[in-house]
């Protein structure tokens, strides 16, 4: 939530700025701001709503500083509004900063600072912190960066909370200083010249050489130079990771928005994820996994897998893999329900954690939470060097290239792809399911041509978003891992049409959402399971005779007439979610196109959930 950007080289900063918020508007978009160090000073430009009217905004486009930090904000302490907008200064005007988190102890913060006569604009929690620097800075005795330095390192001790700030002091104008804490940033490395962000896409074009830095270090960013700070301001050194993302990855490339980029995408995700990890006919091969060995694996008596939204859904898919092939038990659980409900965890317990983006600040809380009770930690994440991917003892990463839109498709369908591919890896290891395991494999290796097929033929779902995209209530139903998928179709539905919508289990209609079934509802089921689909049948069949239109995604003969069937190919039971999420995926598109939504970034939604 929030993205930050920043820039500091010898081109005008302002476009760049600009830019980069326009990338990284799926992290918030309720408001915006930059400031430059201008030649009379810090120059600050910030306003209610989303970066175009950022840029309508008069005077901006005459900065003309080659230094400047920038903002676009998911509100949380403060209504949406110019004053509650970053950048935030001191009294003194000073300072400015952006910052993306929250500083849960902000308001004793404001009564230490009130007490020392600052007064405050905003109603942020934000603001305390260019006016703590102020108040170090004024009583520190060093001089030169080291004030500066002190300042910032005095004011981060002071801070409760999760915080990824830009920092520019008008008395340094050729400097910046960033730090992080549970909050994303990177810092791209160019030729005299550096860049800042929430996020690397975003700078992408840029740089593919980045820094990461690791809770409460600080850099101080010259044009040409950076210098690295561990909390206690001991020089540290780094260097810089080469991303191999291309930066045609972080556009639209033709498409109207990302989310229908990124659904068409998954193809070529499924095939970068399984890479050379599976080949049939030969045991898979997974170097991050070797720590996870036989005897490891044997002495386990659960796995717990944590994670929310949208990774939680593929979590459960993981659920009746790891179960199926390698006969461990699993729990799954929203992280933060885990986090809060002292877990039934321990060193016999294997935890892994699923994060697109790895910075989701539920995920990474239950990551520690697990550590901290003995338990040994995997990670599934899609960016390289991300948090959670720093805590965990093991991270094994999805390629599926960025994903941009706030709807999650393709890091979906990677994710239980890298999760039935973790689970042949375990059971291979434990002679589990020997030609469960080859059978399995073969059709993994088939997901992507029929992903191809399946987005080849799209017309049929068109033509039923267009009947339904004024509904006001929609049912999805599903047995077994197909509810699961019923779960997904009806969550992404519901982030990008606004639509209310529930899932539940087949056999559960009969136990109360029946009662909400009447002439023209539109009941949406997952039908993949061949030894479950009479029974199934049977389920639809009491919806249709209450008068319920239906859209079945299926990849079994039905001998049934119903509103619309899709059919996708047949693949194992198993991974079946990794097909039949995309008939729905692309439904929820189209109705969201249909009601002239903003499709990639959906009212109060974020794409990265860095705050609890
Ligand atoms: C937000 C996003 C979802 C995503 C979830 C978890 O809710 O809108 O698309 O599934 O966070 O994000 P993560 O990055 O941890 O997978």
């Amino acid at each position: 939530m929030c993205g930050i950007i920043g820039y500091i080289g010898n081109k005008k900063a302002e476009p760049i700025l600009i830019n980069g918020l326009l990338r990284l508007e799926y992290r918030g978009y309720d408001s915006a701001g930059i400031s430059t160090i201008e030649k009379n000073g810090l120059k600050t430009i910030k306003n209610k709503g989303r970066v175009s009217e950022l840029e309508k905004v008069s005077g901006i486009n005459d900065l003309t500083g080659t230094i400047g930090i920038g903002h676009t904000r998911w509100a949380t302490h403060g209504k949406p509004s110019s004053t509650n907008s970053h950048p935030h200064m001191d009294n003194s005007k000073k300072f400015a900063v952006v910052h993306n988190g929250i500083i849960e102890n902000y308001a004793d913060l404001k009564d230490f600072l009130k007490s020392q006569n600052y007064t405050f604009l905003s109603e942020t929690d934000t603001e305390v912190i260019p006016n703590l620097i102020h108040y170090y800075y004024q009583t520190s005795k060093n001089t030169g960066s080291k004030k500066l330095l002190e300042a910032v390192s005095n004011t981060i001790k002071m801070l409760k909370g999760s915080y990824a700030l830009e920092i520019l002091c008008s008395d340094f104008p050729d400097n910046m200083i960033v730090v992080r804490k549970d909050s994303p940033l990177v810092i791209g490395k160019g030729l005299n010249e550096n860049y800042i962000s929430s996020d690397i896409p975003a700078i992408l074009s840029f740089t593919k050489d980045f820094y990461l830095l690791n809770d409460n270090e600080l850099a101080f960013i010259s044009r040409d130079s950076i210098e690295f700070y561990d909390s206690n301001l001991n020089k540290i050194e780094k260097i810089p990771q080469n991303i191999t993302w291309n930066a045609g990855a972080a556009e639209k490339n033709g498409y109207p928005d990302f989310m229908l980029k990124e659904i068409n995408e998954q193809p070529m995700a499924i095939r970068e994820t399984i890479g050379s990890r599976i080949t049939s006919n030969s045991k898979s091969i997974i170097p991050d996994l070797d720590g996870l060995n036989k005897s490891y694996l044997s002495s386990i008596n659960k796995i717990s897998i944590v994670a929310c939204g949208t990774a939680m859904h593929a979590g459960l898919a993981g659920k009746t893999l790891f179960e199926t092939l390698c006969e461990i038990p699993v729990e799954v659980e929203a992280a933060s329900e885990f986090r809060y409900r002292n877990p039934l965890i321990n060193e016999k317990t294997l935890c892994i954690f699923i994060s697109q983006s790895g910075e989701t600040a539920d995920t990474i809380a239950a990551l520690k939470l697990a550590k901290s009770k003995g338990s040994k930690t995997l990670a599934i994440s899609n960016v390289i060097g991300s948090s959670i991917s720093r805590e965990a003892d093991f991270t094994i990463y999805t390629h599926a290239g960025p994903e941009i839109a706030v709807a999650s498709t393709k890091a979906y369908t990677s994710q239980i792809v890298l999760l039935a591919i973790i689970a042949i890896n375990f059971a291979e290891k434990l002679n589990l399911n020997k030609e469960k395991l080859e059978e399995l494999k073969k059709d993994i290796l088939l997901l992507p041509s029929q992903l191809e097929e399946i987005l080849g033929n799209i017309q049929n779902i068109k033509n039923f978003a267009q009947k339904i995209y004024k509904e006001k209530d929609i049912f999805f139903i599903g047995r077994g891992i197909d509810y699961t998928v019923a779960l997904e179709g009806s969550l992404k539905l519901k982030e990008i049409s606004y639509i209310h919508s529930e899932a539940y289990p087949s056999g559960e209609l009969k136990h109360g959402p029946i009662a909400l079934i009447e002439n023209d509802v539109t009941v949406i089921s997952i039908l993949t399971n061949r030894l479950l689909v009479e029974k199934s049948i049977s389920n639809i069949q009491e919806v249709v005779t209450r008068g319920a239109k239906t859209f079945i995604v299926t990849n079994q003969e039905l001998n049934h007439k119903f509103d619309e069937v899709i059919q996708i190919p047949k693949t194992n039971t198993l991974i079946s979610p990794v097909l039949s999420i995309v008939p729905l995926q692309l439904l929820s598109y189209y109705i969201s196109k249909e009601k002239g939504l903003d499709v990639d970034k959906p009212r109060n939604l974020a794409k990265s959930v860095t705050v609890e």
